[in-house]
Parts: structure tokens; C-alpha cells; sequence
């Protein structure tokens, strides 16, 4: 006679923010999955809701709170029902305000940050016993990585891998080195080891994150320290690797290494997202981002020189404090000489606790909508030229899954470029020269090269 399993519990994730959160994201699913622990789509069967936060801007931040709003209602029906609904808040949100989310939010059961996930285990112990909230938000010494069982579920082409946490840069704008903590690269051992374990589950793609990711600095196995371009060039040893990415690099960090890595290694991707933020040599300054346009300037010119096919991506901000016309002209003037082939922007958001948030001079919000309107109009022209560009040639697609229509795949370009093509589903996972035929708003639509 066959014996059923106990019904699993359900986990459901909202993630919200930057690439990290999504890895932090699957590694708490893998951390839950011994216990019992399913990950589902549907928050409404869920048994444990984690909203993994970001708290860069002030619109990101005040997002959880709407969505508490909503979840607390659903945990009250199910608590009417007999039956009760944990909810967790993880990532910057909860490490930038831990004690005071509980009490603003008192339906919240479990605030961790994203340091101290691998307690998850215990931490859902004791909330599932008490009635009052778990905190945890240390920097705790050990790092988390040690503690993180490999990597499961059932893969996909493409996955992220963290090498690098935190950051010490402390541009005056940012959280990030408050809610992630200090600088820590993982050793080179044990992210070649996560790397293998993910293509083993089926990953031609692995982009490797960090907030300063090419600040890495990593133990090797041969007992050297590494750079992010010699992690890169092991990387591109892993059989059946195909393509290697890595964001968020920091101009102040692109060293010769790697510069060479993208000269040598032909897995290495020709797309680097390479923030500027601005294009006035003052607001950097006031920024602390301790580099002049000039040096973005030459890093740029290097990096096409070594990979000539090399393509950029950026992020701005409009509005920083005691940002001028001028200065704002210069930004536009920067996105000129460089051309993108997309970039993010953002009006300032004066963030508490950051040193600019204090600044005099603040830019008023129209003359913020005002700039950041501009800015989009240049670069998303820069956008489609980029994209019209690539009409011509054939281009080499990975692709990562089905389409919207039936038949159709969807992959990426070398430049990240997302492309569907009408193809069989056999060639999931691997790279097709791709004849593109048409642009649409955010796509390129091609067929398979003879
Ligand atoms: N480590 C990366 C950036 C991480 S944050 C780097 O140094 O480039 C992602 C982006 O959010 C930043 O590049 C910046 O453009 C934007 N950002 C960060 N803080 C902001 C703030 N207070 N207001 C508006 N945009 C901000
Ligand atoms: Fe923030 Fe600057 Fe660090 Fe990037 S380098 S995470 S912008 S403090
Ligand atoms: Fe947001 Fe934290 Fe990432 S503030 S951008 S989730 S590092």
C-alpha cells in the first residue's frame, strides 16, 4: 500500500531590488527546502511569505508597507480559518529599519537581514512558537556562505552567482554600505564549486554579482588573491560554461586584469554595466565616487580597445544636491561620447542616514522630473539606435526558455539583447546564430541563421 507524503508547506518570495536579491532570494529557498518548505508562486496558499526588500530609493522602501497591508489582511483570514501565515521581511529594507518594522508593522513575525539568512531555519522555529517577532539583523563575523547547503531546484540557463558582498565605498547617496556591511569576496574555491554545481543543474550562463563586484579580492586555491579577471579566466575552464557576465562594477576598479580578461577570454561577455552616475567632475566629487569623467572616459576607451565589440550600460542620477544646469549638461554630454546600449536613471532620493540627504541645495522635484526626462529621451534613443544597429548581422542568441507563443524561444544576445525566435524547444541551453528581422519596443524578433 502506498503511503502519501504529508501535504509540504508552501513558500512564497517577493523579491523587489537588485540581482542580489534574487540569488539571496533562491538561497533562502534552498536553505527552507529541508524543512519541508515548497516554493510556489501563489502567495494565496503560501505558508510562509518572505518579502525580500530594497531600500535604495525611498519608492522602493515605502512599497513593503502596501504590501503588509494587503498580506496582514490575508493572514487574518487565515488565522479565522484555524490556520496561520508567517511573514518574514528580508533584505535592505529590514536591515536599514529592523526594531522599528515590527512595531510599525506588528503582523510581521521575522525581520532578517542580509547577512543572517542561513538561521532562517531557527528563526522560523521560534516564530512558529511564539506569538512576538524574531529579529536578526547582525553582521554576523562568520559569513553566511559557509553555513549555505549547494545550490538546488531545477536550474535555468542562466543563474546568478554572489562572489562579492558589501560595500566601503560610501558614495554620499547610498545605503548600501549600511544595509550590506563591509566588503567580504568569497574564496575562489568555493565559487568555482557553486559554479559547477550550477551547470551541473543545467546553467550555460552564470552572471557573477556583487555591489562592487570587481572590487573582488579572493582567496585562491593556489593560496594567492585574486582579482575578479583571474576568477573569470577559471571560470571559463567549467565545461560546459558558456557565457560568463559580471555586474556591478566600479569604475575606480577596472583594473588591467580585467581588461585582458575581456581581451582573452571569449566566454566573457562584450556588455559591461559600468555606472557613471554623472558627468560633472563637482557632483562626483560631492558624490565621494573617487573618480574623475576623465579616468570613466579612458577606462571605457581601454575596454573597447582590448574587446572592440564591447557594449555599456550605465546608471545615473539627476538632481544630486547642488547639481547645476551646467553640471546636468555635462551628464548629457558624457551619455553623448559614449553611447549606450541601455542605462538606467534615477532622480535623487535623499536616503536617512546618508550624508547627502543633508546637503544644502537640494533640487526641486520638477526641476528633477524636469532633467531625468531629458536624460531618458537621449538614452532610450541611444537604445533603439544601439538595437537597429545589430539589424544587419547575424547574432549569437543563448537561448534560456519558452516564449509567449507557442513555439517560440527567447534568449539574450552577446549585449544581453533579449531575442525570440520561432525554434525547437531542444535548443534550450544552447548558443544559435540568430538572423534579426524586426525590433520591437523591448525584444528583437529573428530567425535562425542558415
Ligand atoms: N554599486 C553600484 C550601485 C548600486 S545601487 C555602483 O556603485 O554603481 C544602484 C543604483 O541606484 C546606483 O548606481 C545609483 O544610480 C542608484 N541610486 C543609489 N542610491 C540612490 C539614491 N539615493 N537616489 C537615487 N538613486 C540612487
Ligand atoms: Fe553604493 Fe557607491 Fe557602494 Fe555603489 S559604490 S554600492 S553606489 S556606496
Ligand atoms: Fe536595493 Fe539592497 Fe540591492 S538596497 S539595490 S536590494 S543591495
Amino acid at each position: 500500500m502506498n503511503v502519501l507524503p504529508p501535504p509540504g508547506k508552501k513558500l512564497h518570495i517577493k523579491t523587489y531590488g537588485c540581482q542580489m536579491n534574487v540569488y539571496d532570494s533562491n538561497r533562502m529557498a534552498d536553505v527552507l527546502a529541508p524543512l519541508g518548505y515548497a516554493r510556489s508562486d501563489s502567495v494565496a496558499e503560501a505558508d510562509l511569505v518572505i518579502l525580500n526588500t530594497c531600500h535604495i530609493r525611498e519608492k522602493a522602501a515605502e512599497k513593503i508597507y502596501s504590501e503588509l497591508g494587503r498580506l496582514k489582511l490575508l493572514k487574518a483570514e487565515r488565522a479565522a480559518a484555524g490556520g496561520r501565515l508567517i511573514l518574514a521581511v528580508a533584505g535592505c529594507v529590514a536591515q536599514a529599519e529592523g526594531a522599528e518594522l515590527l512595531s510599525r508593522a506588528p503582523c510581521v513575525d521575522i525581520v532578517f537581514g542580509p547577512q543572517t539568512y542561513h538561521r532562517l531555519p531557527e528563526m522560523v522555529a521560534r516564530a512558529a512558537r511564539a506569538d512576538g517577532g524574531v529579529l536578526d539583523t547582525d553582521f554576523p563575523a562568520e559569513p553566511k556562505f559557509d553555513f549555505l547547503p549547494e545550490p538546488s531546484g531545477t536550474g535555468g540557463v542562466s543563474r546568478f552567482l554572489s562572489v562579492q558582498e558589501g560595500c566601503d565605498k560610501f558614495c554620499t547617496f547610498c545605503v548600501v554600505p549600511y544595509t550590506r556591511g563591509a566588503e567580504y569576496s568569497r574564496p575562489a574555491a568555493a565559487v568555482l564549486a557553486e559554479a559547477s554545481q550550477l551547470v551541473a543543474l543545467g546553467a550555460r550562463e552564470i552572471t557573477l554579482l556583487g555591489q562592487n563586484v570587481n572590487a573582488y579580492r579572493g582567496d585562491s586555491p593556489n593560496g594567492e588573491s585574486w582579482g575578479l579577471g583571474r576568477l573569470i579566466r577559471a571560470l571559463a575552464a567549467i565545461p560546459g560554461l558558456l557565457r560568463i557576465r559580471y555586474t556591478t562594477s566600479h569604475p575606480r576598479d577596472v583594473d588591467t586584469e580585467l581588461i585582458e580578461a575581456h581581451r582573452d577570454v571569449p566566454a566573457l561577455m562584450p556588455f559591461v554595466h559600468l555606472p557613471a552616475q554623472s558627468g560633472s567632475d563637482r557632483i562626483l566629487r560631492a558624490m565621494n565616487r573617487g573618480h574623475r569623467v576623465a579616468d570613466y572616459r579612458s577606462t571605457v576607451e581601454r575596454l573597447r580597445a582590448a574587446r572592440p565589440d564591447l557594449a555599456l550600460s550605465s546608471d545615473f542620477i539627476v538632481g544630486f544636491p547642488g547639481e547645476t544646469d551646467a553640471d546636468f549638461e555635462a551628464t548629457l554630454a558624457l551619455v553623448r561620447a559614449i553611447g549606450y546600449a541601455q542605462a538606467y536613471s534615477f532622480k535623487f532620493s535623499a536616503r536617512p542616514g546618508t550624508p547627502a540627504a543633508l546637503l544644502r541645495g537640494q533640487v526641486p522635484e520638477a526641476a528633477k522630473a524636469e532633467r531625468l526626462a531629458a536624460l531618458q529621451g537621449i538614452l532610450a534613443e541611444q537604445q533603439r539606435a544601439f538595437n537597429r544597429a545589430s539589424l544587419g548581422r547575424d547574432m549569437l542568441v543563448l537561448f534560456e526558455k519558452a516564449g509567449r507563443q507557442a513555439g517560440q524561444l527567447v534568449g539574450r544576445s552577446l549585449h544581453l539583447q533579449a531575442v525570440h525566435v520561432h525554434a525547437p524547444a531542444h535548443l534550450i541551453g544552447a548558443v544559435v546564430s540568430v538572423r534579426p528581422i524586426a525590433l520591437s519596443a523591448n525584444s528583437i524578433g529573428g530567425e535562425i541563421a542558415a
